[in-house]
């Protein structure tokens, strides 16, 4: 059966119980950061079983904080796997500090972790993670490699809210966990952003670095370091926790899609995710590979003529323009399982507002790629 109506790669779902928590907000006229992000950061705590919250404005936002906070930059070293948002570099980047570029594993797309002793050195300070697509990576063992050379862990969880590694949430392992609330993300406050740290200083950091380093000290300001407007609004922050009420269900939707895909996608040229089983999926990208034969922007036309928005996934970070000539690599030598995800990965749709059927369809439609 054919697709009559365009399916979009994503599409946040906003009910109507939304539209009530950001208008009753709109109309207090109490729209900057308030009691809504204070009451967000809890249910975060709560979901995560985090000690600290801290919401700011998104999930570049979150990331430059932490390095920040952790007083990373000129001169450090700072290992990112090479396929993820560019967002994880660039903030690396904006610190001054040096990105020291690791591959993935194809299987999950994720850090390979066999990878990461052989790029310390005496400048390396720290390690991004990426838990890639809402699939936690093996982040017990980059936290083994981080304790045994004494290197901190910033997790980038942007897409991976919910995802676990034997039952412990991502964000939680590392100094710090940072979280997307990006349109594209299980639940959404248009932009936005989560950081969790079970350190007591680094979060009172925080919190002065995303206002201005300002202190409240007897219900006054104290202006006691340098900081920025990193604040998230209180109508934000009402649309996420609305949206948070129902973030299990939206992961049991999307786990439910997901298993669709695994039993109807039968191309055999099609190489599908796959799950550790110490590992939960959430699903925030279905990431399949093509065959090598196959060109991702013919594949990617063909999906649309069929009323299918795909896309590529995420980037092979050392590929693109910058890092290249910055760094003088050649990403399909060096990274070759990130160039592969890049070059023959492409991300198709899973949301809650897709039915079981549209998922069957938009399968057959890869099937006859
Ligand atoms: C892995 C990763 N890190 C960081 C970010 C940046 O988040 P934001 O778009 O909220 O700034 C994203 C966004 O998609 C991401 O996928």
């Amino acid at each position: 059966m054919e697709i009559n109506k365009f399916i979009p790669l994503a599409s946040p779902d906003i009910n109507q119980q939304d539209i009530d928590c950001v208008t009753e907000v709109l109309r207090s006229g109490m729209l900057v950061q308030g009691a809504n992000v204070l009451a967000l950061e809890k249910s975060f705590n709560e979901f995560n079983k985090s000690k600290n919250a801290i919401a700011v404005s998104n999930g570049t936002a979150t990331l430059h904080l932490a390095l920040l906070a952790l007083g990373i930059g000129k001169g450090d070293e700072v290992i990112v796997p090479a396929f993820s948002y560019v967002a994880t570099a660039n903030v690396v980047e904006m610190v001054g500090a040096t990105c020291v570029f690791v591959d993935i594993d194809i299987n999950t797309f994720n850090i390979d972790v066999t990878k990461i002793e052989a790029l310390i050195t005496t400048k390396t300070k720290a390690i991004i993670p990426v838990h890639e697509f809402g699939l936690a990576c093996d982040i017990e063992t980059v936290m083994q490699i981080a304790s045994k050379h004494k290197l901190l862990v910033i997790e980038d969880a942007a897409c991976a809210l919910g995802a676990m590694q034997n039952g412990k949430h991502t964000g939680t392992f590392g100094e710090l966990g940072s979280f997307s609330l990006h349109p594209r993300k299980s639940i959404t406050s248009g932009e936005g952003g989560v950081l969790l740290t079970a350190n007591d200083e680094l979060a009172k950091k925080l919190r002065q670095l995303r206002n201005h380093g300002i202190e409240m000290v007897d219900g006054k300001m104290n202006f006691v370091g340098a900081g920025l407007n990193y604040r998230m609004t209180d109508f934000q922050a009402a649309l996420a926790n609305s949206q948070m009420q129902r973030l299990d269900q939206v992961i049991a939707c999307k786990q439910e899609l997901a298993e669709v895909y695994f039993n109807e996608i039968k191309n055999e040229a099609v190489v599908l995710p796959s799950v550790p089983s110490d590992r939960n999926h959430t699903w925030q990208t279905f990431h399949i590979l093509i065959g090598d034969n196959k060109n991702q922007s013919e594949v990617l036309a063909v999906l649309k003529e069929n009323n299918i928005g795909a896309n590529y996934g995420a980037q092979c970070i050392p590929a693109t323009e910058y890092y290249k000539t910055k760094y003088q690599l050649d990403a399909a030598e060096q990274f070759p399982h990130a160039y592969r995800a890049y070059t023959k990965g492409i991300a198709i749709p899973i949301y809650e507002k897709l039915t079981k059927e549209i998922i069957k369809q938009i399968a057959n439609s890869i099937n006859r790629l």
